[in-house]
């Protein structure tokens, strides 16, 4: 096989403007060995899962794609059109799954319904994806001999519990059948090195943002509907007092992540947070996105919704010890590069329309 040199800011070379270092990020990280030439992106189409796609694509890999649209879109594959296999279908569909995974090395498994309260509308349907789904890719990875899957999980797994900041070792007190579903994937990953010798990483994403982050759907990322609303001008809705805090981290920073777990030696089995360690309250966050947008607008404030977490920070030091990644975008320039894409991109014929609501999902 192959081995691929890839310097971990490859970023630096791509659309994005060269990252710089935010507290507490090493400067000049040692090149990565990337140890694979096939990889897999479940729910590539997604938001998150065409960056990983991009970032594979620009390290020289070869690259499939199996996504059944439900959320994801092509356009957002645009810039990698004819340099990987896309395939439209379900990852239930496990004749399809098969035809993808062949031959892959690694398999990043993005695909998910990632709406909490559909899963809360419709838990059989949302089960049927994200715990059934999860388990056909990781069988379907053992079938195919694939060396490591690494699994997108959530923040979500931690519920209300007020301790902060949240440490892989705290007892998961899902909230949701989502958070239920995604605590699953990580029991029925824990397995599989265990069992039958595949290796598997589960990541616990806290808040992503960044471009293709879809403003339309019911329940947006808070970041995505706050830049949609600046760009029109208009005030968002804040529920509550605003001052309930995430850890925002940017999409770019995901990416790394996942490219690390990947490779990492000694994750096998593990469960990391991907998180930056800082929480940003959300009224500092609307300031945040008024210096950069120009938008003057003060925001509406609405009750409180039962159940949203006060506030959710990530412990990082597991992932940065075993997975060497530390967030390196500093929040106010993740804010402006998602800005410049709304700003190039919202309610264009490729992109996402305009918001048609002003609820945002605060998980
Ligand atoms: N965005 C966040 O802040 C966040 C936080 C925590 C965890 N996550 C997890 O990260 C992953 C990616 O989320 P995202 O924000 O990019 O969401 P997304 O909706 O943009 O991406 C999910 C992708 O999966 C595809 N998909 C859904 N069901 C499918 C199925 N049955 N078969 C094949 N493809 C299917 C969708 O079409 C979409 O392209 C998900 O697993 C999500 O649970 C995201």
């Amino acid at each position: 096989m192959t081995i691929k040199s890839v310097w971990l800011d490859f970023l630096a070379v791509s659309a994005y403007p060269r990252v710089q270092f935010d507290r507490g990020c090493r400067e000049g990280d040692a090149p990565m060995r990337m140890s694979y030439n096939r990889a897999l992106v479940t729910g590539g189409a997604g938001f998150i899962g065409s960056h990983i796609v991009e970032a594979l694509v620009s390290a020289g890999c070869e690259v499939r794609v199996l996504d059944n649209l439900s959320t994801g879109r092509l356009s957002n594959l645009a810039s990698v059109q004819g340099r990987i296999r896309f395939c439209r279908g379900d990852i239930r569909d496990r004749k399809r799954l098969a035809g993808q995974m062949d031959g892959c090395d690694v398999v990043f498994h993005e695909a998910a319904v990632v709406s909490v309260p559909l899963s809360v509308e419709d838990p059989v349907e949302s089960a049927g994806v994200n715990e059934e789904g999860t388990l056909y890719v990781l069988e379907a990875a053992r079938a195919h001999q694939v060396r490591r899957v690494v699994l997108a999980s959530s923040c979500a797994v931690y519920g209300n519990d007020p301790q902060l900041p949240k440490h892989e070792t705290m007892p998961p007190a899902p909230e949701s059948p989502y958070a239920v579903q995604k605590r699953a994937g990580e029991l029925y990953a824990g397995l599989y090195p265990k069992l039958y010798g595949l290796e598997t990483v589960c990541l616990r994403y806290f808040n992503v943002y960044g471009p293709r982050q879809d403003p339309a759907s019911l329940y947006s990322g808070v970041i995505s509907v706050f830049m949609a609303k600046a760009f029109l001008d208009e005030p968002p809705i804040i529920f509550g007092d605003g001052t309930q805090s995430r850890d925002f981290v940017f999409v770019r920073d995901v990416v790394r992540a996942n490219l690390l777990a990947a490779e990492a030696k000694g994750a096998s089995g593990g469960i990391f947070n991907v998180g930056t360690g800082v929480g940003v309250g959300i009224n500092s966050l609307w300031q945040a996105v008024r210096r950069i947008s120009g938008c003057r607008r003060e925001p509406d404030y609405a009750p409180a919704r039962p159940g949203d977490v006060v506030a959710s920070v990530a412990g990082i030091d597991h992932a940065a010890a075993t997975l060497g990644f530390r967030a390196r975008y500093a929040l106010e320039q993740g804010l402006e590069t998602t800005y410049g894409w709304c700003r190039a991109n919202l309610g264009t014929h490729d992109g996402p329309p305009f918001p048609s609501s002003t609820e945002h999902g605060l998980t």
